[in-house]
This record gives structure tokens, sequence and C-alpha cells, in this order.
């Protein structure tokens, strides 16, 4: 078991399972943690749990997120127990949809004030697991390291070092966006290759 000061993942798993810090508790099924190697080098940092997460899996990244994940690793030759992988947002985030897949559930993005609630939990994991690359996933988590909102054009395939993590971000489309945005499909790739060069150099 890793301990950092007073807490370890476990201790902060079961706390994090029972957090009512924003109104995300009342919708959710469960919580949905971080999972993987507490000494990954490499952290992924994505959204918010879907509805697979919430209602049918338990683990972070499954259903059809979950196949992007995989396409994603293979991508990069890493695999999925080499790295540490979780949310910026625990809970599944909502809004009512009478003929959702799982509930009368769709998704949707995780709001500034639950992101801010949230916040507390991935800053414990950061200090636990001290990844030296954060590769983030989307507008999201990359607003949430840097504190404001962004354009992922401005940021997507340009690592930087953040001091305040002492880990290198590297900013990426959101697996899922190249679905909703052909365009983007190739940058996305480009991106990725990008990464790998950039994990041979820095691991
Ligand atoms: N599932 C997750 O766990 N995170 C995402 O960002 C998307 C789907
Ligand atoms: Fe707590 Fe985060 Fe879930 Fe909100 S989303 S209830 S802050 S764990």
């Amino acid at each position: 078991m890793i301990e950092t000061g007073a807490i370890s993942m476990e201790q902060l798993n079961r706390q994090v399972s029972q957090c009512t810090h924003c109104p995300l508790w009342t919708t959710r099924t469960q919580v949905i943690t971080g999972q993987g190697s507490l000494t990954a080098p490499l952290m992924l940092l994505g959204e918010a749990p879907g509805g697979h997460e919430d209602m049918v899996s338990g683990q972070a990244f499954t259903g059809e997120a979950g196949q992007h994940l995989e396409e994603f690793l293979q991508f990069i030759d890493i695999g999925r127990q080499e790295i540490y992988l979780t949310n910026t947002v625990k809970c599944r985030p909502t809004k009512p949809s009478p003929r959702g897949r799982y509930g009368p559930y769709s998704n949707r993005r995780p709001k500034a004030s639950e992101i801010k609630a949230c916040s507390h939990w991935l800053e414990q994991e950061l200090k636990l697991v001290s990844p030296k690359i954060i590769a983030t996933l989307g507008t999201v988590p990359l607003g949430r390291l840097l504190g404001k909102n962004i354009a992922m054009k401005d940021y997507h395939g340009r690592p930087f070092f953040s001091e305040q993590y002492q880990a290198w971000v590297f900013p990426l489309f959101h697996p899922a966006a190249i679905i909703y945005n052909r365009k983007i499909q190739p940058l996305y790739y480009a991106d990725l290759a990008q990464l790998k060069e950039f994990i041979k150099m820095h691991l």
C-alpha cells in the first residue's frame, strides 16, 4: 500500500465513494474512482463517467468509451495496467432523456460547479500517483488543470510543463470527439503519434 502523508489510495477511494459534495450524488448509481498503477508515470485524465460506467461496469472508460480507449492504448503501445486512469468528475452527469440507453437519462458535460466540487479528489490522486505525464482527454480535464475555459484548437498536441503538478501536461482531443467531428480525426492521430514519441523521450 502506498502512503503519502496521512492518506492512502484505498482510504481516498473509500472517502470518494461516499462523497455528497455536489448534486451528482443524488442521481449516480455509484462513484467511479480512478484505477490502474499507482506508480504509473502516465496518467490519463478523462471527463466524467457515462452511463455504462455508472450503471454497468463501475469502472472508468468502459462500453463505447472503453473501445476508444483500447484503440488509443494500442496506438501508443501501452497496456491499461501500466497507466493510471481517472476522470475529472467522479459521478455521471446526466440530463433527463426518456429514451436514454442507461436509465431515463443521457450524459452531459459536467458543470463548472461540479468540476470545482470534485477538484479536491483529483488533487489527492495527483499527489498520490505523482505522474510524470498527464494526458488530458478533451477540454474538461485541460480546463480543470489550467483553471480556465479553453479551446482545444489552441492546445492539442502541445505539451507544457506544469509547475503546480511537477508534470508534463499533454493535451489531446477526447477520443469520442472524433466520432462527432470527423474533421479532427487526422489531428487526433497526429497528436497520438507525437505523444508516443514524447513518452519515449520523457519516461
Ligand atoms: N467514460 C469515462 O470514464 N470518461 C470519459 O471521459 C468518457 C467516458
Ligand atoms: Fe462528490 Fe465528485 Fe461525485 Fe460530486 S461528482 S458527488 S464532488 S465525487
